[in-house]
């Protein structure tokens, strides 16, 4: 009978409720521990060939790795970035190149950053082939004075609006390091080589500051940049897109992009910042291969 009907269907219904509510939940809990847990601990090696302008011999076919975004001890543990080094060290790269944010400038003590500081410059010692890196914004608000100087003591050195001429035989390329884009102004008259007639490859942590690298008169010197600060977005989510985009990394997210003559590379990073997850957002490293274009 149709009361009758109605009152058994009524408790199914609230059960059925609740039951999905109590999924709905565990779902969320699931999957924030997944991202937390096991997909912030993914990553990815992206392989890549750049044609470069003019590549001398002694650069065909050189390989660069790039990491970033360390932020060792905000939520990264050592051991994810040991993990990271013996990966690259794996690939016996020719070169890797570190594009800032070592440490964070969060809701921790400073002091944890500094002391962290010096365990990410340790643990980066053991990498086995050359490296440089540049600051990132949290570096620069942890000090640059706490970054540089452990850094450099364990054999990274850290370009900042400078550049360094890498040698193969008679064979040049110049790498070169911006200062941090989002809280100091860079100065692209130091950092870039003003008579290069080699190949140019600039690092600066702020993708979005292409923009203003492509309207500088060096511009046409440059060939590679090299970029990360984004982290990807961290959780990227179907048609919503990634929801963590810093200032000045809102607009190269990540990946390759053209501008004429010249490639834009945004690397994903190693750690995370703020949240201490990734979801469809694996943290990266990116070996790059130079082809003579
Ligand atoms: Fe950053």
């Amino acid at each position: 009978m149709p009361s009758v009907y109605r009152r058994i269907r009524k408790p199914e219904t609230s059960i059925t409720r609740r039951a999905f509510l109590a999924g709905a939940s565990a779902a969320g809990i699931g999957l924030a521990a997944y991202s937390g847990t096991h997909a912030r601990h993914e990553f990815e090696i992206t392989r890549l060939t750049v044609p470069i302008r003019n590549l001398p011999d002694g650069f065909l076919n050189f390989r660069i790795v790039q990491i970033s975004d360390i932020h060792l001890e905000e939520f990264t543990e050592a051991y994810f970035l040991e993990r990271i080094v013996a990966q690259v060290n794996g690939l016996d790269p020719d070169l890797v190149l570190i594009t800032g944010d070592y440490v964070s400038r969060g809701p921790l003590e400073v002091s944890v950053a500094y002391k962290a500081a010096g365990v990410c410059a340790e643990i980066l010692s053991t990498l086995k082939a050359q490296r440089f890196g540049i600051l990132g914004n949290h570096d620069v608000v942890v000090g640059a004075s706490h970054v540089i100087p452990p850094l450099e003591a364990h054999g990274t050195p850290v370009l900042v609006d400078s550049y360094h001429a890498l040698e193969r035989g008679r064979d040049l390329l110049w790498l070169c390091g911006t200062d941090d884009a989002g809280t100091n102004s860079p100065d692209l008259d130091l950092t870039v080589p003003a008579n290069p007639k080699a190949p140019v490859l600039p690092m600066c942590h702020e993708p979005d500051y292409v923009d203003k690298v492509v309207q500088h008169p060096r511009f046409p010197l440059i060939d590679l940049m090299l970029s990360g600060h984004t982290h990807g977005g961290q959780i990227r989510l179907p048609i919503v897109g990634p929801l963590i985009l810093p200032p000045m990394g809102q607009k190269y997210v990540q990946g390759a992009f053209n501008f004429d003559h010249m490639q834009l590379y945004v690397n994903r990073g190693v750690g995370t910042v703020g949240l201490p997850f990734r979801l469809n957002c694996p943290a990266e490293i990116t070996e790059l291969t130079l082809v003579r274009a």
